[in-house]
């Protein structure tokens, strides 16, 4: 199943999201529809938030990018219950963009490496640590999980010049190639 994309004026993508347990009911489904979700979006990565679900989960899939960049081959994946146990290098500016903020594209400055622990989709446990485009896909989602959006880490002038845009997408005044939502 392919679900709407939870868009920038919904309260819930400002929320700290729950862990789950190996319990979760339909855990399964979930992770093979937001693969779906992500795929028709033509996204590299979803959280769980940005299809209405206040869940500790993001899926990533960088495969499509390796054409240009082999290090992102075969990176697709799920990460459950992530913490981020520590960023470390040097900050860089990567163009970054959000499906949950449709049309906008803005330089993000964030550290080049990344550590981080999950569970994947069987609850075993990996500690892991990457870098470059792989580090920032997983910065980028994680911040999903933690309530916050690209668009609050860019400078503060930029910041004031993206207000029109972001207030449009909140009033449902946006234009994307798949089916968006806003939950009051
Ligand atoms: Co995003």
């Amino acid at each position: 199943m392919v679900y709407p994309i939870v868009i920038y004026g919904s309260p819930m993508l400002r929320k700290v999201s729950e862990e789950i347990t190996p319990e979760y009911k339909d855990l399964h489904i979930l992770i093979s529809d937001m693969f779906d979700t992500m795929e028709v979006s033509d996204g590299v990565g979803l959280a769980a938030p940005q299809i209405g679900k206040s869940i500790r989960i993001f899926v990533v899939d960088a495969t499509p990018m390796a054409e240009d960049d082999s290090s992102l081959e075969g990176f697709r994946k799920v990460f459950i219950n992530p913490q981020i146990i520590e960023e470390s290098g040097s900050k860089w500016g990567y163009t970054e963009g959000c499906l949950s903020l449709p049309e906008i594209r803005e330089e993000v400055e964030r550290p080049s490496v990344v550590k981080i622990k999950y569970n994947d989709e069987h609850f075993n446990t990996f500690e892991e640590t990457y870098n470059g485009i792989k580090a920032r896909i997983i910065q980028h989602e994680y911040d999903h999980l933690q309530g916050v959006l690209f668009t609050d880490r860019v400078s503060p002038i930029r910041k004031k010049l993206l207000k029109g845009k972001l207030n449009n997408i909140a009033r449902g005044k946006v234009k994307a190639s798949y089916k968006t939502k806003i939950i009051k």
